[in-house]
């Protein structure tokens, strides 16, 4: 598989149900869990590129451009946006999307590193999976 095909078959999605457990006293998801989430989708897809151990090294700056109200849904999306020697990247975006219409769009976007790791906890390449 090339590279750019390893990018596209592992860009992974997670949809939410944005309910009364995941919001803060705004009645919007609390910025806390939507990063949680967001480690984990980038983790997901990060492991599916490489299917190697993969540790978050670095969280980069992280956008929050729109408020996630309860009552919608969420989908987060990562893709492998970098990949280095031992490392790579992941953009992870929310994109709130309405129950009761086809209307969506862009909430938050960030970016996480990744290292691959062995049975000793040091960094491998990313491509010998
Ligand atoms: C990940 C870890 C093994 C890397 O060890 P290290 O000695 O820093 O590794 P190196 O300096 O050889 O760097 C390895 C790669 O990571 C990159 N890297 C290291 N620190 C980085 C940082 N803060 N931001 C971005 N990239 C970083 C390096 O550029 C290098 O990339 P490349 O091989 O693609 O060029 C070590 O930092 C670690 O164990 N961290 C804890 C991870 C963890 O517990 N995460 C939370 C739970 S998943």
């Amino acid at each position: 598989m090339t590279k750019q095909e390893r990018i596209n078959q592992s860009e992974t999605r997670i949809f939410k149900a944005v309910f009364p457990n995941t919001t803060n006293h705004y009645d919007t998801l609390f910025g806390g869990t939507a990063m949680q989430l967001m480690d984990e989708v980038a983790f997901i897809a990060a492991t599916r590129f490489s299917r190697q151990r993969m540790v978050t090294v670095s969280s980069d700056r992280i956008d929050f451009k729109k408020p996630i109200p309860a009552g919608t849904i969420a989908e987060f999306i990562g893709r492998v946006t970098y990949t280095g020697n031992t490392s790579l990247k992941v953009r992870v975006d929310i994109v709130i999307e309405q129950m009761y219409s086809d209307h969506r769009e862009k909430a938050i976007t960030g970016e996480f590193t990744f290292v691959a790791i062995d049975e000793n906890k040091k960094p491998i390449s990313i491509f010998n999976g």
